[in-house]
């Protein structure tokens, strides 16, 4: 058993909890060079790391993997204790760019993002992030005492804006749902996912679809506390900044808000545009800084979704720096 192997049979009930998504098309879209410099932006429960790890283990490569919920740090520390050139930073990976250049790392070769949460944050009842379960309404990833919790959101927000937030991820009933939680809350406040979940329920018609009714409410605020979609749009720029020529930006998301942030970045980055404008108002005359790798997402097989149905809705894309 080669020393990959002997790490995985002896893997732990959390390690184990999160299967990664498109394992081998992730490693295929980085390209992994066994003597380079790769970062994985959310570590997770290690499963792509461990992956990537196993290849820079053939040469001198380095990992540097990020992650904001300290958990998955001190996991993957441990999933990773047999290959030494492993660094783990507790950070949000919208501050790549300073993280990299504070550690004076060399160009990258290779970066990966997986975006959202893992299965292990899911089952942490102190995160409050599972619909299935009755925990208090929290859902930061990083339990960071100054910043909102969904609770204070649900608490706060107008009932406009909720049904802004819960539109724009794509829930139809959101009019129906901003004013079911208005009334409830009037009542009581509603402080934990399992009282979220049945005010969500009481105005939303199952039907036959398999999905929870909470589903994307929950998405959109979780979203929404730990500001997702903005650590997205500041970091990409950052990792195109540092990727050394040939260098590969490899990005997992999961719904469409995810999805066309990614495409938008690398669209520009592809045409030579790094400019925050509109894309009709952007005068850049800078030259390309990458090329697609696929354009065109990359989507799990039906096999690979039956064996891990949260694969269901990834989308893989990446580019290559000129
Ligand atoms: C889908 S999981 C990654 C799973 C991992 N690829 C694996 O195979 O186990 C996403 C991880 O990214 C982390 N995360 C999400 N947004 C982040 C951000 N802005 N900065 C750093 N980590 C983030 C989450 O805490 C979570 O652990």
């Amino acid at each position: 058993m080669n020393r990959v192997a002997k790490k995985e049979s002896m893997m732990t009930e959390d390690e184990d909890k999160h299967i990664p998504v498109l394992p081998r098309e992730t490693l295929a879209a980085l390209d992994i060079k066994a003597d380079g410099v790769y970062a994985d932006c959310t570590l997770g429960g290690g499963g792509h790391s461990q992956l990537i790890a196993g290849k820079l283990a053939e040469g001198s490569g380095r990992l540097i993997g990020f992650d904001r919920y300290a958990r998955s740090l001190e996991i993957v520390r441990k999933r990773l204790e047999w290959f030494p050139r492993f660094e783990a930073v507790h950070a949000d990976f919208k501050d790549f760019g300073r993280v990299w250049d504070e550690l004076q790392l060399p160009p990258a070769d290779g970066v990966l993002y997986d975006l959202g949460l893992s299965s292990i944050q899911l089952d942490d009842a102190k995160m409050g992030l599972s619909f299935m379960r009755d925990d208090p309404l929290d859902m930061r990833y990083d339990g960071t005492e100054s910043t909102e919790t969904a609770a204070d959101i649900i608490a706060a927000a107008s009932e406009a804006e909720l049904l802004n937030l819960f539109f724009r991820f794509g829930e139809r009933r959101a009019r129906r749902i901003a004013r079911k939680i208005v009334e409830e809350r009037e009542l009581s406040p509603i402080e934990t996912t399992g009282r979220l979940s049945k005010v969500i329920a009481s105005v939303s018609k199952r039907g036959r679809s398999r999905v929870h009714p909470a589903t994307r409410c929950f998405l959109a605020l979780r979203s929404r506390v730990n500001r997702e979609l903005e650590s997205l749009a500041e970091s990409l720029p950052a990792a195109i900044g540092r990727l050394k020529r040939g260098g590969r930006i490899v990005v997992l998301t999961y719904h469409s808000l995810e999805a066309r942030i990614t495409k938008d970045i690398f669209t520009r980055a592809a045409r030579g545009c790094s400019c925050e404008l509109p894309h009709d108002e952007c005068m850049c005359s800078g030259e390309p800084l990458v090329k697609w790798v696929n354009r065109k997402s990359v989507k799990p097989s039906e096999e690979e979704i039956y064996e891990n149905p949260r694969a269901r809705s990834a989308q893989l894309r990446s580019v290559e720096r000129l």
